[in-house]
């Protein structure tokens, strides 16, 4: 039995930074994110024979032993646990992302690993139950299982996860300054910030208050006041890891630089907003009639891509019954 599903990435509106439980990988805050259409990951799982003693992981053409195997294997304990099956798997990962740069390659990669082994496991589970799964991956995956703009809720482990909310039209242009790995990832990085971070406390409070304001701004389709919630969000996200000890820095001068340029054309009329998630790397917010101005614009200071809205993640095929079964591809909404 082998399953293939295709998954975006999202880019944080409002950030999701802290645990509030570990195991079950909930959040502290809610967040609020937009999904690409570009950067997708297509994973396939196939079951294996019943005597292989362990999962295998194949990204993007390359056996994984170390620790992301180790990721897939307790990802895949719990699909198991869920279908009452004990059999291995193969994952076969194609992830256009540059994996690890903070560009949210770990949100795609585990709604699409998600949405394959569940099928590929014989779980018939709704788009609430699989953004559900996803999260005990990793937390941003959580929202690129349903596409669009998408709210993901704090909560227990029944009521936190990810559903669309109206919005209106973005789009985002994604400076890449620097395609590496990044030095310290998330999740340590978040460990850290909850133990050291004096800021922490007001991070949660504000960003509490800031998934209101977001929501209430997308409903009322207020670009404005999204791009300023969005900006304001994440250079607080940044402030309050800045505050950990010893200290995590993501932006470089080079991450600044794009936040000035941004500034300036916000100054000569151009309404532009600019984010960064755990990494150097700069995302522009903008209305879909400005993306090729501002990428333009921007095209100095990184490799720009733009992107509209992404779908949800969605299953594109089937195949261990004896037919393939293209599966209908669903809208973003
Ligand atoms: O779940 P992770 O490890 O992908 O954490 C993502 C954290 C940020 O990208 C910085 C913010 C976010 O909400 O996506």
């Amino acid at each position: 039995m082998t399953a293939t599903a295709v998954a975006h990435p999202n880019i944080a509106l409002v950030k999701y930074w802290g645990k509030a439980d570990a195991e079950l990988a909930l959040p502290a805050t809610g967040s609020v994110s937009m999904g690409l259409d570009v950067f997708p990951t297509t994973t396939s799982v196939t079951l294996l024979d019943s005597q292989e003693a362990r999962d295998g992981f194949v990204l993007n053409g390359r056996a994984v032993e170390d620790g992301a195997l180790t990721r897939v294997e307790q990802f895949l304990d719990l699909v198991r646990q869920l279908a009452g099956s004990d059999v291995r798997a193969h994952v076969d990962s194609t992830n256009t992302v540059p994996t690890g740069a903070g560009l949210a390659s770990s949100a795609s990669g585990f709604a699409a690993l998600a949405t394959a082994a569940a099928a590929a496991y014989g779980l018939d589970l709704s788009m609430r139950d699989l953004s559900r799964l996803a999260r005990r991956g990793s937390g941003s995956a959580t929202r690129s299982i349903p596409g669009g703009v998408a709210v993901w809720h704090a909560g227990d482990d029944q009521g936190s996860f990810a559903e669309t909310v109206p919005a209106p039209p973005m789009a985002m242009v994604v400076v890449t300054i620097d395609d590496g790995p990044k030095a310290i990832g998330s999740r340590e990085a978040m460990r850290r910030t909850i133990a050291t971070s004096p800021f922490y406390p007001a991070w949660v409070t504000s960003t509490t208050e800031t998934v209101g304001d977001m929501l209430t701004a997308c409903a009322a389709g207020d670009f404005t006041r999204i791009g300023e919630l969005t900006e304001s969000n994440a250079l607080r996200m940044h402030a309050t890891i800045e505050g950990a000890f010893p200290p995590i820095r993501y932006l470089n001068a080079r991450s600044v630089a794009v936040f000035d340029a941004v500034a300036a054309l916000r100054a000569a009329g151009t309404e532009a907003y600019a984010t960064a998630d755990a990494g150097p790397n700069v995302v522009v917010l903008v209305q879909p009639q400005d993306r090729v101005v501002v990428a333009a614009a921007l095209a100095h200071l990184g490799t720009v891509i733009e992107s509209g809205t992404g779908p949800a993640a969605r299953l594109v095929g089937s195949e261990g019954t004896g037919t393939h079964r293209p599966v209908q591809e669903e809208s973003a909404e």
